[in-house]
């Protein structure tokens, strides 16, 4: 994995040098009120992130994150994820999330095209799938915005604070996003 930069963002790779302070980003409490979070201590956390594949290549499977900064402020904004299940090889997933003090500047949506083409750069996958809770208009705005496009809905497709609920399917596919999308990705990193 490499660090990604756009106009406004860094985006630094989640590790176990910087595993605590990704856990402490997800244990802000209206980050939940959407999407299930992993409900582990920082101790454990950092064991799983440090047992996670580093090489963001094809082929590999598992979940990669990088967590945000706005130059020029120290602490993150929020962070992206990016979940390559074994068995589906042409598909990855996207998942994010912006702290409430950095929200309603587009940093949600300079994030997510980052790393849907640093996706679509280092895997063979064919699109990218995202999914959100029907009423998470403002998420729903940053895939739109991101090149996604609907897909239908997926009774109980996640779970939310212990229940199961109806989620919302977006895909983008690589055609799609290389022709109507333009991301900054240097090689450094
Ligand atoms: C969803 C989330 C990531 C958006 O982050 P952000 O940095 O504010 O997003 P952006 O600024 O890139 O875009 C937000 C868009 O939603 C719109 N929006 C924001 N709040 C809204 C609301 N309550 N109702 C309708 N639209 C809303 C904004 O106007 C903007 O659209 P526009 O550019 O067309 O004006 C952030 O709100 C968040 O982290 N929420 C909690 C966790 C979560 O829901 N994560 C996603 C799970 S699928």
């Amino acid at each position: 994995m490499r660090v990604l930069r756009t106009e406004r963002l860094r985006l630094e790779p989640a590790t176990e040098a910087n595993a605590t302070l990704l856990w402490r980003v997800l244990q802000e409490p209206d980050l939940r009120e959407f999407q299930d979070l992993p409900d582990v201590d920082a101790a454990q956390f950092e064991q799983i992130v440090a047992a996670r594949p580093r090489r963001l290549e094809a082929g590999v499977s598992g979940r990669f994150e990088w967590l945000l900064y706005l130059e020029g402020v120290p602490e993150p904004a929020g962070w992206v994820s990016l979940r390559l299940a074994e068995r589906a090889s042409a598909t990855a997933e996207i998942g994010y999330s912006v702290l409430r003090e950095f929200r309603g500047r587009g940093v949600a949506t300079e994030a997510v095209r980052a790393v849907v083409g640093e996706a679509f750069a280092c895997l063979s996958i064919r699109r990218l799938r995202a999914y959100c809770v029907p009423e998470n208009t403002a998420s729903r705005r940053v895939l739109e915005r991101a090149g996604f496009v609907a897909d239908g809905v997926l009774p109980h497709g996640a779970t939310v604070r212990g229940r199961p609920v109806d989620v919302m399917g977006y895909i983008v596919e690589r055609d799609a996003f290389s022709s109507g999308q333009r991301t900054e990705i240097p090689a450094s990193g």
